[in-house]
């Protein structure tokens, strides 16, 4: 297994100690990659009207909200409960896009009171838009029928998925705008999370162009999110080509500016991509079993603390220490990678050939910086575990406290 970042993630820091001093499991992540990566997609595109607005449903930290802030990237909130975290981040209400679906008047008057712009996905929610905001500014998330997306339940642009408006209908969209008097402001899509090949992504973004040229008054176009890893690394998997990309959407963009007649911002709207390699979760091996014919290594890494494995069959390399020292170079074995919820489809990795482990061996999980911790819970009434960053001059900083007990109780009426 070869990856150079997992020689650098740790820099003089020792996982063996991180995990004594914070509990294990433990989430680490390493400020350099968050901001190489927000460098990288920032600079996609060499033009003043090109931003970056990060989908803070994939990491939503504050501590790493603010860091993201500072490298110059707006926001996407998927609900109140992100714009409120991402306002106390720091961001500007002009610089979060709210992407709602199916949300309440009461949510859509949370945003509007703090001055958030919001994209509604149906003509119903445009209405109840209209009915409570008549003259107000919003945007419309359109669906252009193409998808794109590691597994089913992520492809959100498409035939058979419950978002968006469907492209036809951008009349009985102009019908609701005029009797309420609604600015149409911005348009924008989300094709589906997890491309590692451009090409879905740019037929979306030529779709959406067609509808934006129906708009005469936008602000921004907004091509959403979706931007692949390469989680599988050990296989070789590649990265997506972003310079090929954006060469791609060079030749797309400009020129359909210039023709707009009118200034437009263009956006996209990465939550991954930005985060998922920063972020390794750290946990221990607690038993080690052979069950029939499978050899069964148990962590505390259940799926309270990492979810993707069990709800979508996503692969996540595993890497171990013994002492502080990595654990590699010599014979591997085949053997399934457990945690300890109460589930048999409690599994991190299924038939993964790994060296011999001992109990006390201690697990990095890479690439769970992106929807790791943000869809963490305490089922089982595990604690959801402690953050760490490794700053950028190589020190360890507390970023979440672990949970205690008393987090358990919290919302009791009685006790
Ligand atoms: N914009 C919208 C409207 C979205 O719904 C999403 C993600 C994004 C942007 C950012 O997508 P990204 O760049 O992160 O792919 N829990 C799943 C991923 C769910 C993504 C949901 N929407 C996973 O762990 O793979």
């Amino acid at each position: 297994m070869s990856k150079s970042i997992t020689e650098v993630f740790w820099g003089d820091l020792n996982p063996e100690q991180l995990l004594d001093k914070y509990g294990s499991p433990l989430y680490i992540y390493n400020e350099q990659i968050i901001r190489e990566r927000c460098r990288e997609l920032k600079n996609l595109l060499p033009y003043p009207w090109f931003t970056v607005n990060y989908s803070a449903k994939a990491n939503s930290n504050l501590e790493l909200l603010r860091l993201i802030k500072e490298e110059g990237i707006n926001a996407d909130a998927v609900s109140s409960g992100e714009i409120y975290l991402l306002l106390k981040a720091g961001f500007e209400p002009d610089q979060i896009l709210f992407v709602a679906n199916n949300i309440s008047a009461e949510e859509m008057k949370f945003a509007i009171d703090q001055g958030v712009t919001i994209s509604l996905d149906s003509l119903s929610q445009l209405v109840t838009f209209g009915r409570i905001n008549p003259g107000g500014r919003v945007a419309v998330r359109f669906n252009p029928g193409v998808g794109a997306g590691h597994h089913e339940k992520v492809m959100t642009g498409g035939r058979n998925t419950k978002f968006g408006v469907d492209a036809e209908l951008v009349e009985e969209v102009k019908k609701i705008a005029a009797e309420y008097a609604l600015w149409i402001v911005g348009v924008n899509q989300h094709i589906g999370s997890l491309f590692l090949d451009g090409e879905p992504y740019l037929t979306g973004v030529r779709a959406l162009l067609e509808i934006a040229a129906e708009f005469p008054e936008l602000e921004f176009i907004d091509f959403g999110g979706g931007f692949g890893i390469p989680y599988h690394w050990s296989a070789g998997e590649e990265r997506l080509d972003l310079p090929a990309l954006a060469a791609e959407l060079e030749q797309i963009l400009p020129a359909w500016r210039r023709n707009y007649g009118r200034e437009v911002k263009m956006k996209i709207e990465p939550g991954r991509y930005l985060v998922a390699e920063s972020g390794v979760l750290l946990g221990r091996v607690l038993n080690v079993k052979q069950n029939h014919t499978k050899k069964f290594i148990g962590t505390d890494l259940g799926f309270n603390v990492l979810m993707r494995p069990v709800l979508y069959d996503s692969y996540h390399e595993i890497t171990a220490f013994r002492q502080g020292i990595p654990l590699s170079g010599g014979p591997q074995e085949i053997v399934t990678v457990v945690g300890n919820i109460c589930e048999s489809g409690d599994i991190l990795g299924r038939d993964r050939e790994l060296p011999p482990l001992k109990v006390g061996d201690v697990l990095a999980v890479w690439d769970a910086g992106a929807y790791g911790y943000a869809m963490a819970s305490n089922y089982n009434l595990r604690l959801r575990p402690a953050e760490v960053l490794i700053t950028a001059d190589g020190r360890e900083k507390l970023i979440r406290k672990r949970d205690t007990f008393e987090d358990l109780l919290r919302n009791f009426l009685t006790l």
